[in-house]
Formats: C-alpha cells, structure tokens, sequence
C-alpha cells in the first residue's frame, strides 16, 4: 500500500561536527561504554543524534499515550514502513517492488540466519567475499553449513582498491558446487561497491551455478558520489532476497526494525511454512522510525553523507601525515575504513596494540583469515575525535 509523501522540510542544516569526547565517553551504548577511557571507533554507530524527523516520529508515538498492540493489518508487508520501503526503492534505485513481496524483520541478521536455516542443509556451501563482516561467518557456520571464500585483492583499477575474482569463483564452483551467495553489498569491511560488471557477472554465476542470493544492502544509503547503490535484485530478481534497514544510514541500530524483500517463490513458501511468531513481531517504535527516516530523513541523510565524505579524505591526510605505513583507500560507501596495517609489525590483531594506544578500532581477524594484519576503523564521527584517534593511534611511546 502506497504511503502519501510528507513535503520537503525547509532547507535546515545539522552540526555533525562538534561533538565533545566527554560527551561521547558518557554516552550509555556499547560502542562508549563499553570502554569509556578509549577513543571509540569500532562497532558501526555514528555518534550522531539520529535525524530529528525520527526523534518528532517517536515522540508522536508516545504522545498518542497508545502503546497496545498496533492496527497494522490493511498493510500488506507488514506496518506503515514497508509501504514507505517500497516507495523509496522505486523512486532512489529504479527497483519496483510489491509490498506483498516484503516481510518484516527484527534485524538484518535474523534475515539472513532464518533464510539460510529455512532454505539449505546442513554441510550445504555459501559463498562469502572476504575479509566479511563476522556475522556473516558466524551465520554459515553455526547452522553447519559451510564457506566459500572469494578473497579481496589488492587492485589499483578497482575504485575501492579491493578486487574479487569471479571467474576462479566460477571455476570453484563448477568443481564443487554452492547453494548459496551470501553478498555483502555495499561491502563491509572493504567499502567495495559491486559495479554493473560485476553484478551482471555475479547475475549470471547465480544462474549457471543456480545459487540463491541473499543480499544485505544495510549501507546501500551510504554510498558516495560519483557511486550509485544498485539493488542486486535488479540483475537477479528471480533469485534475489534483498534485505535493509534504515539502522545504519540514520543511526538507530537499537530500534531493532528491518525488512526483507523476497524475489524467489520458493523462499517465500519455504518462509511461510513455518510459524508467524518464529520471526518475532515488529516493534511499533522501530518501525516509526523506520517510516519517519525513509521518508523524511533524506536531507538529514544528504549532510551525513557530506560530512563523512569529508571524514573519509581528512583520515586519508591525517594517515599519512602520522602513520604513511598504513595502506588506506577511503571507502565508497560506508563510514568504515579497512587500514592495512602489516607494514607496521603489530602483528595479526593491531587492534590490540591500537586499543593500548587509547583508541578502539574492530580487530581485522574476526572478519576472517584476510582481516590479519589489518583493523576496521568507524570514521562517523567530528573531525576533533577523528584526528584525536589517529594522533593515539600514532602514538607509539
Ligand atoms: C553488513 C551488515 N549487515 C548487518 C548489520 C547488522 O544489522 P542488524 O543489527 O539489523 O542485524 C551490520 C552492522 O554493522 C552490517 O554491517
């Protein structure tokens, strides 16, 4: 069901930068409390306010002094923000989809494991571009189902630095065959976003090799121009389920609110076999602010962007002003920047040497054997804690 757009606000600007460290260290999420004496960069929260549309949209919630069971039940994929979802993708990617087809989520991973779970057998292979985000690997392996990695490699004609290798992929798989590709994209930790190319070519790999695709497009909002996001589904609707969020490009992770769009018939049959309460029930302030971010967060989301595009260069300057032996090439999309960091003897995990140093980064092995020597530095914050991390970071004494 189609959702009437609210108009435009007036032009109005947001402060990204003046966040104070004492501020942040007292904030009670984990990324700062978890240990407040450090310069937190690690897990993926901005430590922005969220956008103030969804700040206005909670607050009406609880000034209808309502929180009983909502009456959802005239939209078809779920509440009011699968309409607001289904909208936004025709009008920001060109991808048209039916609300019938989205099914409501509590996370992104929940999506992924209940897919995974529901439609492959244990000791069944799915493919992963690595270094991965940890859930990722975890999700494969903890329902007994087994990896295939397809490595990053260094390139300098691939934009994002990063390069995968497709056609030892197809090679792999014509050896031993997969189920599933399980696809990162945007990519998380590398920044890499798939090209048309490289769609059409994972397109047809899917085809030949008759993979269902699982496509996590959480950062697809946190793409940088000249860049555009392309929903995988685009060039594989017939074997594509794509799965977002509006937690990481509007900051509200803790709301707990996805959505996942179903291509194939047979995974929505699958997904209807078992029973509605396995997936959990949507929760009514997530789900406002889901609505709230997507459809009246996008000049909130415009100045976010702006501002990390600036962050992005300015850890570009400040790395190699202080610390030239770490190979950095900013991300095009997300607000994570994978440093490789073996030139600077820390050994596998410099995260911890990092973390001595009084700064919090994501240690590079737990995305897997790739992420050795290297570290996942969160760059989504002011340009002051920016360049406080890295003078820490370059602090060996
Ligand atoms: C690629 C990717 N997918 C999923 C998530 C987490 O999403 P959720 O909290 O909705 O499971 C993250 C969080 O950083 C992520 O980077």
């Amino acid at each position: 069901m189609g959702v009437t757009p609210t108009p435009a606000p007036a032009a109005i600007s947001f402060d990204f930068d003046s966040l104070s460290l004492a501020r942040l260290q007292a904030k009670p999420g984990v990324k700062w409390h978890r240990n407040p004496d450090v310069v937190a960069a690690w897990v993926a929260d901005m430590d922005f306010a969220p956008p103030p549309a969804v700040v206005a949209a909670m607050r009406r919630v609880l000034d209808a002094g309502d929180l009983g069971y909502p009456d959802w039940k005239h939209y078809t994929g779920g509440s009011p923000a699968s309409g607001v979802f289904v909208d936004r993708c025709a009008a920001r990617y060109g991808w048209r989809i039916a609300e019938g087809d989205t099914r409501e989520l509590n996370d992104v991973v929940q999506g992924i494991q209940m897919v995974l779970h529901l439609c492959t057998q244990p000791g069944d292979r799915v493919v992963v571009h690595t270094p991965s985000y940890p859930p990722f690997l975890h999700s494969v392996e903890d329902n007994g189902r087994r990896l295939v990695r397809v490595p990053a490699a260094r390139s300098a004609a691939s934009p994002s630095g990063w390069a995968f290798d497709h056609e030892a992929l197809d090679r792999q798989l014509q050896a031993d065959p997969a189920k599933v590709l399980l696809l990162c994209h945007p990519h998380n930790p590398t920044g890499h976003v798939f090209s048309t190319a490289e769609l059409q070519s994972l397109a047809a790999l899917a085809e030949r090799h008759e993979l269902l695709i699982i496509s996590d497009e959480i950062h697809a909002d946190l793409t940088y121009a000249p860049h555009v996001h392309q929903p995988m589904a685009l060039y594989a609707p017939e074997r594509t389920v794509t799965i977002h969020a509006a937690s990481k490009a509007f900051n509200v992770a803790a709301l707990r609110y996805a959505i996942m769009h179903v291509g194939p018939a047979w995974v929505d049959e699958r997904l209807r076999s078992v029973p509605d309460h396995l997936f959990g029930a949507t929760n009514l302030m997530g789900a406002a602010a889901a609505e709230a971010a997507w459809r009246d967060g996008d000049q909130w989301l415009a100045a976010a962007l702006a501002h990390l595009d600036g962050q992005r260069t300015l850890l570009a300057a400040l790395l190699a002003e202080q610390l030239p032996a770490v190979g950095y090439v900013p991300p095009l999309a997300t607000y994570l920047a994978w440093l490789d960091c073996r030139a600077l003897g820390l050994g596998d995990d410099p995260a911890v040497a990092f973390a001595r140093r009084g700064v919090q980064l994501s240690e590079g092995p737990n995305f897997g054997v790739e992420g050795h020597g290297f570290a996942r530095l969160n760059f989504a914050t002011s340009s002051g804690v920016l360049r406080e991390a890295v003078r820490r970071m370059a602090d060996a004494s």
